[in-house]
């Protein structure tokens, strides 16, 4: 795995975040419904003591549907607060903001309790790059807020987006990166794009892909590349798509480079159908 992350680089944002999570009640963390698991950051848990925690499913509308719900499902049994969103979906988007709002209330009950005066809960977005942060943060605020780059270190000067009447956003997201350690993590991130093409030899990728929708999706593995059957083997599968896709060298021979990139930009784009890399309890 040739993966490669700059200890210098993690402890930065790790301590940025330290510094906003000071600032909040509650945390919204998004990953991608498609891989809920490996798109989590591992230091979170950590960083976030007790601070509650919501979970929003991103990137619903590529997602297998069936597996999400059984997320949903998880989580409710974890009791952990989630949400599926499709960030072009209003009602998702309402839903999200439902949820919080009942996150922010237990907090202002709190402060009633203990006879502090209540004021608006805070809370903020946190999530590994290409969650879908800044997409959220602009829906949410109505407006498009600048987006301060996946780099940690860059001080914006930070507002508040007032949500609801109760319950205030920070306007910039806490980023911080995926679990890298373990290889299949990096084949599921670099599958649906979390991950930069150049971090893992891109036929390595199309290989995991291809294997993962013989297990899972076969149907749509075969209607998607005209197959009459699955269970080749995946140089005869690439071989076969390269042809299908016209992904041909000088000479006729197939260019699997290429082959791997249609192969990969069709399970991103959803050519496939909805697919998730992840279920619960694997
Ligand atoms: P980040 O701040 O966490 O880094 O992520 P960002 O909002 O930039 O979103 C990363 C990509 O994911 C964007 O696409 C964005 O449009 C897309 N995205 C966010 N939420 C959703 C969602 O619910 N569903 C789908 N299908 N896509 C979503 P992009 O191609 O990088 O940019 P653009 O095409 O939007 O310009």
């Amino acid at each position: 795995m040739t993966i490669q992350w700059f200890p210098g680089h993690m402890a930065k944002a790790k301590r940025e975040v330290q510094e906003k999570l000071k600032l909040v009640d509650f945390v919204i963390e998004l990953v991608d419904a498609r891989a809920p698991l490996s798109s989590q950051n591992p230091m979170l848990h950590q960083v976030l003591k007790q601070k509650p925690k919501m979970y929003v499913l991103m990137k619903k509308d590529l997602a297998d549907p069936v597996r999400t719900e059984k997320w949903l499902d998880y989580y409710k049994e974890q009791q952990i607060p989630a949400v599926a969103v499709d960030a072009g979906e209003k009602q998702d988007v309402q839903a999200l903001i439902i949820v919080a709002k009942q996150m922010a209330e237990e907090k202002m009950e709190r402060l009633k309790r203990k006879g502090i005066r209540p004021r608006p809960a805070r809370a903020m977005i946190i999530g590994i790059p290409n969650v879908g942060k800044s997409t959220l943060i602009n829906r949410l605020a109505k407006r498009k807020i600048a987006k301060t780059g996946d780099r940690p270190g860059i001080t914006t000067n930070q507002q508040w987006i007032k949500v609801k009447k109760d319950f205030e956003l920070l306007d910039t997201p806490g980023i911080l990166w995926p679990k890298f350690e373990d290889e299949l993590v990096g084949y599921r991130l670099a599958t649906i794009g979390t991950i930069k093409d150049q971090l893992l030899p891109l036929e390595e990728v199309a290989a995991y892909t291809l294997n993962y929708l013989q297990s899972n999706y076969s149907n749509m593995l075969a209607s998607r590349y005209q197959l009459e059957e699955v269970n080749n083997n995946t140089e005869e599968l690439m071989e076969h798509i390269g042809r299908l896709r016209g992904c041909l060298e000088s000479g006729g021979l197939v260019n699997l480079e290429k082959t791997a990139d249609v192969i990969i930009r069709d399970l991103r784009t959803g050519k496939f159908g909805r697919v998730s890399l992840e279920l619960p309890g694997q």
